[in-house]
This record gives structure tokens, C-alpha cells and sequence, in this order.
């Protein structure tokens, strides 16, 4: 696991775009699962004010790690706030977006996500194998859409599962366990000072964590992990642990 501290939410903004680059250099084309929430949105702002051109985007196709169970139309929509902070901003070929359809019986596109993720993106040993899967973390150890009181979603042998938001009971379609572990690569992307305790107790208490926070059993088969957090998500682990 390898973790990066940016001094603000610009310059990690810029770590993780330095970093996704390179990878994309090296393939013909990428498959990227976008975390929702708000985290992102200034990811994708970053994105659209400085790297409109730098960027292969048509060499992208672009996914999900998680979606509301509402309409694209809905402000709590991932793929609605997506399209306002990047989509709308950066011409990206409509047939290399493939948003989870919140408005659709949540176990039926479950299913049906399932299916467009082994149509649509590299399969080692027959699980859908992204490129670069990008994933936020709640404040209560959430990742995607799998919160602490379900952690037994993250074990299932399904593709996609759907999740309830603890406090709002919000359906939402998430990754499993199962797919998140299996992407070449895995990226956190975390700030803010109300991550800082959740952040020390998972990477620093590992073993417990992992009974506890589905964000603490993120652990790719490909063992590339990386955390971009700012300093204030970091300010509670121990001093001079990590390179800043
Ligand atoms: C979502 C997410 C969720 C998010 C975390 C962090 O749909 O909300 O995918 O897992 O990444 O809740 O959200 P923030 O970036 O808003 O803190």
C-alpha cells in the first residue's frame, strides 16, 4: 500500500491526475470506475479547468463504483453530478459511459451492471478487472455503497450488490468486495479532517478495522493499492510514518 499527502485538496487533485496519467500512457485504452460523492467533484472540476487537453479522454471509458437509487436527473445522482463538474465540460464519446441506472429496480440493476461490466471491461479470472478504480471513504468507514452495518455485502460472490444508506435508507447499487479487489489498481481519494480517525484506525489497526469498515478490506488481488489523502485526513497518523 502506498499513501500520498498533499498539502490541500488542489495539489491532491494533481498527485492523482500525475499518477492516473502515467498509467494511462502506458495502455491503448483505460477502463476508470469514479467514485461518487463530493470529494470527486472537485477532481473533476480540477480536471476540467486544467487538463482539457493533456488528456487522451476518447482513450477512457468511464464507470461506476457506486449509484443512488434515483433518477440521473436527481441532485443525490452520481452520474448527474459527473456530468455538471465533467462531462458537460470535457467532450467524452457518449458510448464510453456506462452510468448504473438509478432509476431502475435496484436488484434488477444490480444485475444488469453486472452483465455491462463482463461485456464491457478486461476479466482476469472472470471477474471484471478495472484499469483504475477510484473509491472515497464516509466518515463512518463506508466505501462505494457498502456501509459498516452490511459488511456482509462485501463477501458475496456477486459483481454489484445493493446497499442501504444507514441513516436515510437510501437504495443504492455499489461494487462488491469482489470486484473492487480485483482492479489493477485501487485509488482512495480522502480529505478533510472528519476522515482523520477512520483513516488512523485503518491503516494503522488494520486486522480490527477489517472486521469493522468495509473501507479497511480494500485489499486488490494486484496489491496495487495507493491512499491520496490532504493532510488534514492525515493529520492523525503517526508522525513521519509517511513520505509527505
Ligand atoms: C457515494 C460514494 C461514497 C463516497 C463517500 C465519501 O456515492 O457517496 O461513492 O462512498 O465516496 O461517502 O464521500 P465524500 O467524498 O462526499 O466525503
Amino acid at each position: 500500500m502506498e499513501i500520498k499527502i498533499a498539502q490541500d485538496i488542489f495539489s491532491l487533485n494533481q498527485a492523482f491526475t500525475d499518477w492516473m496519467k502515467t498509467i494511462l500512457s502506458q495502455q491503448e485504452e483505460m477502463t476508470l470506475a469514479l467514485s461518487g460523492g463530493s470529494t470527486p467533484k472537485s477532481l473533476f472540476d480540477y480536471w476540467a479547468e486544467h487538463h482539457t487537453t493533456d488528456i487522451d479522454w476518447k482513450k477512457i471509458k468511464f464507470f461506476w463504483s457506486d449509484e443512488r437509487c434515483v433518477p440521473p436527473t436527481d441532485n443525490e445522482s452520481n452520474y448527474k453530478m459527473t456530468k455538471e463538474h465533467l462531462f458537460d465540460r470535457i467532450a467524452i464519446p457518449e458510448e464510453h459511459i456506462f452510468r448504473i441506472y438509478g432509476e431502475n429496480d435496484p436488484e434488477r440493476e444490480a444485475k444488469r451492471y453486472a452483465e455491462v461490466l463482463q461485456r464491457e471491461v478486461r476479466t482476469v479470472k472472470g471477474i471484471p478487472s478495472f484499469d483504475i478504480l477510484m473509491l472515497g471513504m464516509g466518515e463512518d468507514g463506508h466505501t462505494a455503497s457498502i456501509f459498516p452495518h452490511q459488511l456482509y455485502l462485501w463477501d458475496t460472490e456477486e459483481l454489484c450488490v445493493v446497499g442501504i444508506h444507514p441513516q436515510t435508507g437510501q437504495k443504492r447499487i455499489s461494487l462488491s468486495g469482489k470486484t473492487i479487489n480485483a482492479a489493477q489498481n485501487v485509488a482512495f481519494l480522502v480529505a478533510g479532517e472528519a476522515k482523520a480517525d477512520k483513516v488512523k484506525e485503518i491503516i494503522e489497526s488494520k486486522e480490527t478495522a477489517q472486521k469493522r469498515y468495509p473501507a479497511a478490506k480494500v485489499c486488490p488481488t494486484s496489491g496495487n493499492l495507493i491512499w491520496f489523502m490532504d493532510r488534514e485526513a492525515a493529520k492523525k497518523l503517526a508522525a513521519g510514518s509517511y513520505s509527505f
